[in-house]
């Protein structure tokens, strides 16, 4: 990793959750100023979406994050060269730097005193900004990007189009924050996500290992464009 991020990485990773909820609310044209979400459409209808940094994210989201990434992840991971260490990757997951969009219904109105209904959650997604390599020959050329770190939707709503409003809502996070594209990796023998980031505008990054003739790798780094 390069030691030293550009300054909108630097200003990105020190933004709050509300900075980075704020600017996000003003790519919809939200005329919710005060509220701690996004209602962002989804089909006909909206969803809710909350911007949260390892340090605001409440124990309950936190809990469901993990429990969700190791039923959609795990049998993936212990299928790879490298197996799967729970530990590790909880570390990566909730790890200072990490930034999570979390999708979940709007809920029902509240009866009157009652406490308002937070229905579960249908998928996150957990970034980084980060300064990141190229394929320049010149070493010092470097682009600033959003890294994601993790997509997952619960089963139950796979197809429902829950992936593209996260990724939808990351494009529109990393270009607020001046980032130059999207990035990911994802496993090779995860075809069905292959599937949707290829139908989502994803493609072969210029430092994917295939392009350099690298292919006893079990995963490929895809991303976007961001440039207008
Ligand atoms: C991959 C994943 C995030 C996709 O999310 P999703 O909410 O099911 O996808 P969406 O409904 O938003 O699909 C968006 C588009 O991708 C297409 N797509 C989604 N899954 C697909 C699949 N398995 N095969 C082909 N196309 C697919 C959809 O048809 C849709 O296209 P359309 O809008 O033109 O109809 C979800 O299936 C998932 O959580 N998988 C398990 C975890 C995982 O592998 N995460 C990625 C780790 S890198």
């Amino acid at each position: 990793m390069p030691a030293r991020p550009h300054l909108a990485v630097k200003l990105a990773n020190q933004a709050s959750p509300e900075a980075l909820l704020a600017k996000l609310k003003d790519t919809y044209g939200a005329p919710t100023p005060r509220a701690k979400h996004v209602d962002v459409p989804w089909h006909s209808s909206f969803a809710r979406l909350e911007v949260h940094s390892t340090k605001t994210l409440p124990s309950t989201s936190r809990d469901w994050i993990w429990n969700l990434f190791e039923r959609n992840m795990r049998p993936l991971y212990e299928a790879q060269q490298d197996g799967y260490d729970a530990q590790e990757k909880r570390a990566e997951v909730f790890h200072p730097d990490s930034r999570f969009l979390v999708l979940s219904p709007v809920p029902p109105a509240a009866a009157a005193g009652a406490a308002p209904p937070r229905p579960a959650p249908l998928g996150f997604c957990i970034f980084r900004f980060d300064t990141e390599e190229t394929a320049s020959e010149d070493d010092d050329e470097l682009c600033d990007v959003a890294y994601c770190y993790e997509l997952q939707v619960d089963g139950a709503h796979h197809g429902k189009g829950i992936g593209r409003v996260l990724m939808d809502a990351l494009e529109r996070t990393a270009r607020a924050w001046r980032m130059d594209k999207v990035m990911l990796t994802v496993f090779k023998a995860n075809e069905q996500a292959l599937a949707f980031y290829a139908k989502v505008g994803y493609t072969e990054d210029e430092i994917d290992p295939g392009r350099f003739g690298v292919l006893d790798v079990d995963y490929s780094i895809l991303s976007k464009s961001l440039s207008p």
